[in-house]
């Protein structure tokens, strides 16, 4: 389905229109001084990347709860470096386009939400007193080029990947009343905001990728691959492992191995599994990578790491 550039613009408009209506400033809409609630988890405890293993056991209750306030801060600065990124792809495909049309005015805007979410993100870490993780060396030092070699298609396809599993954690981590308010509130205001930019990459892919040859699409689905195995497989850092008294060499092997982590992953990437795979975005070389992440059925459960 091609789709053409009155389709585009009338997208960005109606975009446009919503984000108007439903844009939030994290600055004012979020009470910053309201105390954390003693005793509840940060997320969703059958969420945590040890959750089912002997290492769980062992923590206790308070441990626990401390691993799920570093987890969430982990994945948030996670989220920062994604919107440098997305934010970086953005300005790219809009850099030559014409200013006065609605698709790059759309685009404009987008921009303008990330960075609002990287400051409510990075606010929601030092309130939970934690440090801003972010991802590994490796995985910055990737990530430079990574944005290089991330095109328009695999670019979009990436920024789709990863809004669509923060997505799912965060819908359910907005319905957990037993959550900390603070992440619940978070968690909404990303949801809500999200949903166009979901709509907006879906419609940027599927007409880039109609219009893309044999090789191009070979290059896209190749770099996707590796966009997802960085993106999966960074979302927690060692250093959490640390702040709550464990050896995070041992810690973080046990999570890449443990199923039910590797289980939350599969369940959060489920939906953009079926529309990248639906596309024929997961298929040749690339497709090891997303098998290695644990996000294809039959995963590689011995979850060792390429880039380690
Ligand atoms: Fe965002
Ligand atoms: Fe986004």
């Amino acid at each position: 389905m091609t789709i053409a550039p009155p389709d585009r613009e009338r997208t960005a408009e109606r975009l446009l229109r919503t984000s108007a209506k439903h844009s939030y400033d994290p600055l004012t809409e979020i009470d910053w001084e309201a105390p954390l609630v003693e005793g509840r988890p940060f997320s969703p405890p059958h969420r945590s990347s040890l959750y089912g293993t002997a290492l769980w056991e062992e923590l206790g209750e308070e441990r626990r709860i401390e691993l799920t306030r570093h987890e969430t801060a982990s994945v948030a600065s996670v989220g920062v470096w994604f919107e440098c990124l997305l934010i970086r792809v953005l300005m790219r495909h809009i850099y030559d386009q014409d200013p006065t049309t609605k698709h790059v005015q759309y685009a404009l805007t987008e921009i303008g939400d990330e960075t609002r979410h990287s400051v409510m993100f990075a606010r929601m870490i030092d309130k939970f007193g934690c440090p801003a993780y972010g991802p590994d060396r490796v995985a910055r030092l990737l990530g430079r080029s990574v944005v290089l070699v991330l095109r328009q298609i695999s670019g979009f396809a990436g920024a789709l990947f990863v809004e669509e599993i923060l997505d799912a954690l965060q819908r359910e981590a907005m319905a957990d009343e037993t959550l900390q308010p603070l992440s619940r509130q978070v968690a909404r205001i990303h949801v809500v905001e999200e949903a166009r930019h979901i709509r907006y990459a879906k419609q940027e892919l599927a007409r880039q990728w109609t219009a893309a040859g044999p090789f191009a699409r070979a290059y896209h689905r190749l770099v996707l691959g590796g966009a997802v195995y960085l993106a999966t497989t960074r979302l927690v850092h060692p250093g959490v492992y640390a702040a709550v008294g464990l050896d995070p060499r041992r810690a973080r092997r046990v999570a890449a191995r443990n199923p039910h982590y590797r289980q939350t992953l599969a369940w959060a990437a489920g939906k953009v599994v079926a529309e990248l795979g639906g596309l024929g975005m997961i298929k040749g070389p690339g497709r090891r990578l997303w098998r290695r992440a644990g996000l294809l059925p039959q995963a590689d459960l011995r979850g060792r790491d390429p880039l380690a």
